[in-house]
């Protein structure tokens, strides 16, 4: 019998990882405090702990203002009202990455244009955006994927040059800089994910940022149904709706923001011991250092299957489905290419932009960005921020695991594919992980 685990041998690992989210006595004090304080929504908006808290939390992001609202596809659509976009304008958004990120620019009635990404950072690829620019261009949404960046300083150019507007997707970023700024604080807006899986988590929410007045008073009277921000220097009447955050939740992410410095110094470090161990084991290849990172954040560890060509070697779901087999949480279809995706239901028929003012609509089966269709379906490995934020052992054994499966990629080419359930991985095997968590 193979001592491969997904063959009937023994796991590499059979302990659980670290839980997540991670809490303390004083969250469970100060949510008492706030239920008994008898504030438990979001008004006046915001409120004084909101304030507070998200005074920290633009501290912490390197920008001028904060605001928390519902959640991290609301923070787009949001911002994307605020910076001006409207019906059938164009917005660039990477073709890799989670399917909100395009399917807010489609709820806003503009029309998503998906630019490839890099093939070394998964993120967007400047080039890439510059030749998917038209007439009809008004935004760009990079998103920080993984634990990468754009490449801010060529985008930011890019944009002014064509005087676009910028939202950064900070969804997997919160604490991360690039050359000194923090991530949220570099483009227009910044939109964060408070979703349970991220790196500060309310269970659902997120945060927004921006250094402008006008735009921080804009978010207020859209996130609060249109009323007036509390300064309305700038006096901009919009339609909102409620999509204030409650205090309970704030609650909770005070001691969030506490403990994020310490969480990320941990993943910062155990990911860089990952990387190192890594090194030669067949199949792997680790994503490039990337020197503008001033301040990394791990929201999930990505490497790249990327077996020896003309060697025998299984399809990249096999590989990870063996490396999960061990005892190690990992994915494999984490995305996919947005317009390819079954959440990505865009047609002129459901989305009158697609079609209006053009002679032909936008069709998206015609797109094709193969750097993320490369990621999504043959490439990307991901493994889960919690197995870094545990003991130096924990690492080692992700790496024993990986470099297990990776010594026997020629036998397990020899197994049958239907193994890995290659057609139920992805979103299903996320689900268990995210039902076991703690394995
Ligand atoms: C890159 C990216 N953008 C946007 C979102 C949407 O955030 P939420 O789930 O809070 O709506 C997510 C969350 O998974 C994400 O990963």
């Amino acid at each position: 019998m193979s001592d491969l685990a997904i063959l009937g041998g023994n796991p590499v690992r059979t302990k659980p990882f670290s839980p997540w989210p991670q809490y303390r006595q004083s969250d469970i004090e100060r949510i008492v405090r706030t239920v008994e304080s008898r504030h438990w929504g979001g008004f006046p908006y915001p409120t004084p702990l909101a304030t507070e808290f998200c005074q920290g939390f633009a501290e912490l992001q390197g920008a001028k203002y904060a605001l928390p609202v519902v959640n991290g596809t609301v923070s787009i659509t949001v911002s994307l009202q605020v910076a001006g976009v409207g019906f059938g304008d164009e917005v660039i958004v990477p073709a890799f990455t989670w399917d909100g990120t395009a399917t807010a620019v489609l709820a806003m009635g503009a029309v998503p244009v998906f630019a490839d990404v890099d093939p070394d950072t998964y993120c967007l690829d400047v080039e890439s955006v510059r030749k998917a620019i038209t007439p009809r261009t008004k935004a760009i949404v990079p998103v920080h994927l993984a634990m990468r960046f754009t490449d801010m300083d060529a985008l930011m150019e890019l944009a002014r040059a064509h005087n676009l507007k910028v939202i950064e997707d900070c969804a997997h970023a919160h604490g991360g800089a690039y050359k000194g700024k923090g991530a949220g604080s570099i483009g227009d807006i910044g939109s964060f994910s408070l979703q349970e899986s991220k790196l500060m988590t309310s269970g659902e929410g997120g945060l927004l940022t921006t250094n402008s007045l006008e735009y921080y008073e804009a978010l207020q009277t859209v996130i609060n149904c249109g009323r007036a921000s509390l300064t309305d220097e700038f006096g901009r009447r919009m339609i909102g709706l409620n999509y204030r955050m409650t205090d309970l939740q704030i609650a909770l992410l005070v001691g969030q923001l506490e403990m994020l410095p310490e969480l990320r110094e941990k993943r910062a470090r155990h990911a860089d011991l990952l990387t190192s161990l890594l090194q030669g084991v067949p199949g792997v290849r680790t994503l490039p250092a990337q020197a503008a990172i001033t301040q990394p954040t791990i929201y999930t560890y990505v490497f790249q299957y990327r077996p020896e060509p003309g060697t025998p070697a299984p399809h990249r779901d096999l590989f990870v489905a063996a490396i999960a087999a061990e005892g190690i949480p990992c994915d494999g279809r984490f995305y996919e290419a947005v317009y390819k995706s079954d959440l990505f239901y865009a047609t002129p028929e459901n989305c009158g932009q697609l079609a209006v003012g053009r002679d032909e609509p936008v069709d998206y089966s015609k797109c094709c960005c193969p750097v993320s269709e490369r990621a999504a379906y043959e490439e990307s490995v991901w493994l889960f921020q919690f197995e870094l934020i545990g003991e130096e052992e924990d690492v080692c054994d992700v790496a024993r695991a990986i470099g297990k499966i990776g010594s026997q990629l020629e036998k397990l080419s020899q197994q049958d594919p239907s193994l890995a359930g290659v057609k139920a991985m992805g979103r299903a095997q996320r689900a268990r992980f995210e039902r076991k968590k703690n394995y």
